[in-house]
């Protein structure tokens, strides 16, 4: 095969662990219920795996807020398990990418209960407190500072209260978590993502954010001293030093309040190799299926990666996000589901896969009483929170889907008799074949994985575009409408390679995707 670079050519698998499969029957996943299915993996046709975290916590933000970044939780497995994950996945040639939450801990970790002991203890300037608090708001809702009666001063945290953020100009600071990425590194992780990353640094006088229009106290206010301080570009050039003195090691950063330029900036040969720019998800209550908007956000993402050679990440679904398959699909039908997949593998760009996207899982939806999570908590019923993407893995119609043989942590969709992995691969029309099938396609199509983009003219209501590399060209053509639309015969020698329906030249019938390709 050519060049292939896993990180750059592969799709990575997202894995919300305690979501995916159940071992011990505990009613939450482990690590050991991952190995079990890394020959469906590796048969699905994913490169790598990005496990969210997995280290102990007290679940104020399920996994977000970690209290011992070099351990496993118990309920999650041992080291030992993960070791056998790597090993596992290693030996099917697929990597292992890590979640690092390292802009702030939980208020259990040990660094923060010795510094909140005391105003003068050695810790205590590894966290940020303030005999007053400034303006600043938590992402989660409140005011950023929390009082300590104990030592009377507030502490910093841009999520919830049990997420106090960590001070990244302390030196010790930036030593005990470059030994973080070291211990991980040396059990053999391939990369990682950074949670928030470019929040680490805030200004140092803490200042008042300056006023803006919006909705909640949050959006009232544009975050330009609380993140993306000049600091963080230093740090990646040290973080990249110390990846690129292992092999094909890779970091992405998960981009806190992404503005594309901004994301851009934070990569390159000596900083992160990737950053998440959410560039057709970043409206988190807004998500448009219409292709004009969608050509829009490519060329604007084409032009700007271009001009600075980083090479783009495609996300439709995450662990924070209503599913891509939620958003876009009507009831059981699954059209506009393959369509956004489709696109999600054929962009120019890494492919993020989050788990179950592969069977269109969809989001539950969960009474007031039953929301778990902290957003959801406060803003129900503006805002849910984001339990519904999290639910179970429906791998079969067996009680609990065959996740667990005991009650989840949260419930299973209910459609899981119906909308599981095994009756997917029995079904050759299913939502799982037609991603497995274009994942294989993507893996022996150089234009696809490395070609370049160029956008094509089209009736209305569709989207098309060739990826093409000096030997190489694939035609992409897409509908968007609910209703058949005639479009011009492609000119020339070109050979039909995949379609979601009957794939005539000279139509696209409802939510019809069609590859051609060229030699
Ligand atoms: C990131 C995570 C999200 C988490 C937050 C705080 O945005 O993706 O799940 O709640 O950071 O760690």
């Amino acid at each position: 095969m050519d060049d292939f670079l896993w990180w750059r050519d592969g799709v990575i698998y997202q894995i919300y662990p305690r979501s995916f499969s159940d071992s011990n029957g505990d009613g939450l996943g482990d690590l050991i219920g991952i190995v079990s299915h890394l020959d469906y993996l590796n048969d699905l046709g994913i490169d790598a795996i990005w496990l969210s975290p997995f280290q102990p916590t007290p679940d104020k933000d399920f996994g977000y807020d970690v209290s011992n970044y070099t351990a496993v939780d118990p309920r999650f497995g041992t080291l030992a398990d993960f070791d056998r994950l790597v090993e596992g996945a290693h030996l099917r040639g697929m990597r292992i990418v890590l979640d690092l939450v390292l802009n702030h801990t939980s208020d259990q970790h040990a660094w923060f209960r010795e510094s909140s002991s005391s105003q003068d203890n050695s810790k205590r300037d590894w966290y940020i407190w303030r005999e007053c608090p400034n303006n600043w708001q938590a992402s989660f809702g409140g005011s950023a500072w929390e009082y300590d009666p104990g030592t009377r001063q507030y502490y910093l945290h841009l999520f919830t209260k049990e997420q106090p953020d960590v001070n990244w100009r302390n030196p010790e600071v930036r030593k005990a978590m470059l030994d973080v990425f070291r211990f991980w590194l040396e059990h053999g992780v391939d990369g990682f993502r950074l949670d928030v990353f470019n929040a680490y640094f805030k200004d140092p006088d803490l200042p008042d954010n300056p006023p803006k229009f919006g909705l909640r106290a949050f959006d009232r206010q544009r975050h330009i001293h609380d993140i993306d301080q000049p600091e963080m570009i230093p740090f990646l050039n040290e973080l990249r030093g110390l990846l690129d003195s292992y092999p094909e090691r890779y970091a992405v950063g998960e981009t806190y309040l992404a503005k594309l330029q901004k994301t851009i900036s934070y990569c390159g040969e000596d900083k992160l190799h990737a950053a998440f720019s959410f560039d057709f998800t970043s409206n988190d209550l807004f998500f448009p299926w219409d292709p004009a908007w969608w050509m829009d956000q490519i060329t604007r993402r084409e032009e700007a990666t271009n001009q600075a050679s980083i090479w783009p990440t495609t996300v439709l679904s995450n662990h924070d996000l209503p599913r891509a398959a939620s958003r876009y699909s009507r009831g059981e039908d699954d059209a506009q589901a393959k369509l956004a997949m489709s696109l999600l593998l054929t962009l120019r760009g890494t492919p993020f896969l989050y788990y179950g996207e592969e069977i269109a899982m969809r989001d539950i939806s969960l009474k007031r009483g039953e929301i778990l999570d902290p957003p959801g908590r406060k803003y129900w019923p503006i805002y849910k929170g984001r339990d519904g993407c999290r639910s179970p893995m429906q791998w079969n119609d067996k009680p609990f889907a065959g996740f667990s043989n005991t009650r989840p942590w949260l419930p299973v969709h209910p459609d899981y008799t119906r909308r599981n992995v095994a009756a997917q691969q029995a079904d050759p029309d299913s939502m799982f074949n037609f991603t497995r099938n274009l994942l294989h396609l993507r893996k022996e199509t150089p234009a696809l994985r490395r070609g370049s983009f160029i956008p094509l003219k089209t009736p209305r209501g569709t989207l098309a575009y060739l990826r093409q590399t000096d030997d190489q060209c694939v035609l992409v053509r897409m509908n968007f409408r609910k209703s058949q639309v005639n479009i011009a015969q492609p000119a020339g020698e070109w050979r039909a390679v995949f379609t979601s329906a009957e794939g005539a030249r000279g139509r696209l019938t409802p939510y019809e995707i069609q590859l051609f390709s060229k030699e």
